[in-house]
């Protein structure tokens, strides 16, 4: 996830491009670039500053050529490659007569590299998107034009991307196209744009075009030109748009919280991206450890924090039951400061979103100085645990910057399930017919989570009629206690309403003499044959007067008969169902918080990343 702009026919190219970066630094902030055209020759500065990116691109570019008046920028948020300079965009090709801004993910960029390798081009970085830059260069070498070039080149390109090219040859011209990552354009008299979203281009016009899938753009001064593929020209869909930059930001959503929990589709999409095979093989280059060693691990240990913590427990049903291997789960903090059993055949897993989070991180030191084989899980590259771990497992959830975590989370578990399907494959544990089954189960949750959000006004007329309620129980067996756990820490998080989850056969062991009229109870009675069970709990909440929440899927007459208030998810296998069932109670988490008037995105006393004990 990252931001692109460009920019030609205007005197302060270079302004325009800052500006519109600093205005796109909430889609990825480790590393920034541009690049202009200035006198048959291509200036390009990058520079890798964390937060402070874009500022020191700016102080960086003091000496541009103040002429160039075509160019394109840059902010990233690594997927492939680390965030240093050498991996910011602009790329360029091995003449140095091309730039090109990207975001999105080539799936097939090793493949790709290694022809354009053979052909004689180098390759320096390590992204996915330079070899988009060779090859573009490999095709204007029979292509009369730049936009045949590209288009030439983009049917060799499988993935997401939406791309911004400037070349020597028509210093003018910007060539852009996209294939499912977002690209917007727009003119203001002389000077042509395109970007990645919307606030990169409010302070120079508020009349876009939205550009579509498989459609390529030549952008001249005062000039817009849409082709589909084939080269046929199209006329994009006008936006006119009334927001101001913050709610641009949020993409016309009152928060980034919402705007997060409505990305989970993209989320899920992009984790999987590139990592199945056409012929269904799994794919996780950066694991870094082979199949032998995979093969001799004998036990899991899992630790992490708050909700990464809850991704965790899923990934232990998701392990045990596809690869036959004990897995044990500890919150970070207490693993770091007992005395764990660890060997030279156990694995050690760290799921952290920020990778930054000082128990996870000395929990990891600990369990590497005890000899175990150390994977991490983090939605940013090079974080803290990445270096440090023998192998990574990104999330691709782009940065999350609502406090209570919830796109990282789902893609947490999806990476964790592939993990799982993968080490299942390996250890040869189950039929290649039932991976395939289940990763088809897997790809599928990109639809059921698009349908459950569809599903929001009838989460947000349950949480209305709870408005008044203080305490909440959420009850869930095997896959639902998981669900249930981060069900109640949402809640918890942001509307500050005393919440607990617990598993439903624990029930008669304490929290059953606290029920009484009064109280929510969120039953998570979906998938699986431990649904039953949940419903038996269900009724001895409500004989002692709870109010029930259920949440089931779509057509459970049984569940929607014993319900005070009905969640209803699509039915999807249980094995993936809690990465769909977090939606719906994301959703009620947030309603409930927004009619209290309270900050979704910055709750009291809590920290994105908590990196102090
Ligand atoms: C904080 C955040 C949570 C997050 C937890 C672990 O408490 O508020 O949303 O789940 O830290 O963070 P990590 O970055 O390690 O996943």
């Amino acid at each position: 996830m990252c931001g692109i702009i460009g920019v030609t026919g205007a005197a302060d190219a270079l302004d325009i491009l800052l500006d519109g970066l600093e205005r796109l630094e909430y889609r990825g902030y480790d590393s920034a670039g541009i690049a202009l055209i200035d006198n048959q020759e291509i200036y390009r500065v990058r520079v890798a500053d964390g937060t402070h990116s874009v500022a020191t691109l700016r102080s960086s570019t003091a000496n541009a050529p103040s002429v160039a008046s075509t160019g394109i920028g840059h902010t990233r948020w690594a997927t492939h490659g680390k965030p240093n300079e050498g991996n910011a965009h602009p790329h360029v090709d091995c003449a140095g007569h091309l730039a090109l801004i990207h975001n999105g993910i080539i799936e097939n960029y090793q493949e790709l590299a290694t022809t354009l390798v053979g052909q004689g081009h180098t390759i320096i970085s390590a992204t996915d998107t330079e070899v988009l830059a060779h090859l573009i260069e490999e095709c204007l070498k029979s292509a009369a034009t730049l936009p045949e070039a590209v288009r030439a080149a983009l049917t060799m390109v499988r993935g997401a991307f939406a791309i911004g090219v400037i070349e020597l040859s028509d210093p003018e011209l910007i060539v852009a196209a996209r294939k499912i990552s977002p690209l917007i354009v727009g003119i203001s008299g002389d000077a042509s744009f395109l970007a990645s979203d919307i606030p990169a281009l409010l302070e120079r016009t508020r009349d876009l075009m939205v550009i579509e899938d498989d459609q390529i753009v030549e952008l001249r001064p005062g000039s817009i030109v849409v082709s589909d593929l084939d080269g046929k020209v199209v006329t994009p869909k006008p936006l006119h748009v009334m927001w101001d930059v913050e709610a641009a930001q949020k993409d016309g959503f009152d928060d980034f919280m919402t705007k997060e929990i409505n990305e989970q589709p993209r989320v899920i999409a992009d984790t999987l991206r590139g990592r199945i095979t056409d012929q269904g093989a799994i794919i996780l280059d950066q694991l870094n450890l082979s199949d032998d060693v995979l093969r001799s691990i004998t036990n899991v240990t899992i630790v992490a924090c708050g909700s990464s913590y809850h991704s965790g427990l899923v990934a232990k049903l998701a392990i045990e039951r596809a690869a036959r291997v004990a897995v044990e789960v500890d919150i970070a903090s207490e693993y770091r400061y007992r005395d764990p059993v660890v060997s030279a055949t156990t694995l050690v897993i760290g799921i952290s979103q920020s990778g930054e989070t000082i128990d996870t991180l000395q929990a990891l030191r600990k369990a590497k100085a005890l000899g175990g084989h150390v994977v991490v899980v983090s939605n940013v590259v090079d974080s803290s645990m990445a270096r440090e771990a023998d192998g990574v497992l990104y999330t691709r959830a782009g940065p999350e910057i609502s406090v209570a975590s919830t796109k990282a989370v789902v893609a947490q578990m999806v990476v964790l399930e592939l993990f799982a399907l993968h080490f299942a494959t390996l250890r040869g544990t189950m039929t290649p017919d039932n991976v395939a089954q289940e990763i088809s189960d897997l790809v599928g949750l990109e639809d059921a989570v698009a349908t459950t959000l569809a599903r929001d006004p009838a989460v947000a007329a349950v949480a209305k009629e709870l408005i008044d309620a203080r305490d909440f129980f959420f009850l869930g067996r095997h896959a639902g206690f998981p669900t249930a756990l981060e069900g109640a820490l949402k809640l918890k998080e942001i509307s500050y309403l005393h919440a607990e989850g617990y598993a439903g056969g624990e029930l008669k062991h304490g929290p059953l003499a606290v029920i009484e009229p009064g109280c929510i109870v969120v039953a998570i009675a979906t998938g699986g044959e431990m649904r039953e069970k949940i419903l038996s709990n269900v009724s001895e909440v409500k004989a002692r007067g709870a109010t029930v929440v259920m949440l089931a899927e779509d057509g459970d007459s049984n569940a929607a008969s014993l319900a005070d208030y009905l969640l209803l998810v699509p039915a999807t296998s249980p094995i993936v169902s809690p990465i769909k069932d977090i939606v719906p109670l994301q959703q009620l988490a947030y309603h409930l918080a927004v009619a209290r008037g309270l900050d979704v995105d910055r709750p009291r006393n809590l920290a994105k990343t908590v990196t102090v004990e």
